[in-house]
């Protein structure tokens, strides 16, 4: 039987996944709970931490309010991260700066947003970093923490099959 999608996740024991979040989200949980909900960053770094451990991966994740911190990480995930899940947050619709980091590695990395940014103000409709993203999940809560997870897998069991 050939196991595709989904079912096949975790046959990559090692896999290093790197979630990026950028400013206020150290706020989450106290931030404007109707949008952004009430967990903590804490609480769902915790939970995609067993998630991801559990299938293989290794997961670590790093929250800055500043765009220079996320840039030097962003270069960094070439050699430190087999995938990388941004929640650029407002930067998203700003930094050229970001957009220009994604672009200069080969690391994949997939766009994720709590809220849907398309149902939102219409200056957060435009996603700066989506182009050189290989995806956006965006409106799905806590769950697209582990949405993006599940892409990330997903995309290096691709890229192993291909290059093997
Ligand atoms: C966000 C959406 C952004 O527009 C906003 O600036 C954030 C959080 C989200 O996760 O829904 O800070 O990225």
């Amino acid at each position: 039987m050939t196991i595709v999608g989904m079912q096949a996740l975790g046959y990559f024991p090692g896999m290093r996944i790197l979630f990026l979040n950028g400013p206020n989200l150290n706020m989450l949980g106290r931030r404007e709970p109707g949008i952004y909900g009430s967990m903590t960053l804490k609480d769902i770094q915790e939970q995609v931490t067993d998630y991801g451990e559990n299938h293989g991966a290794s997961i670590e994740f790093r929250q800055s309010n500043s765009e220079a911190d996320l840039v030097t990480w962003i270069q960094q995930a070439q050699e430190d991260a087999d995938a990388v899940v941004i929640n650029a947050a407002a930067y998203t619709h700003t930094s050229i700066a970001l957009r220009d980091a994604i672009a200069a590695i080969q690391t994949p990395v997939i766009e994720i947003h709590l809220s849907n940014i398309h149902a939102r103000e219409e200056f957060r409709h435009r996603s700066m970093i989506a182009a050189v993203c290989v995806g956006q999940i965006s409106g799905f809560g806590h769950n697209s923490y582990f949405l993006g997870l599940q892409a990330a897998m997903a995309l290096a069991q691709s890229q192993a099959g291909q290059s093997g």
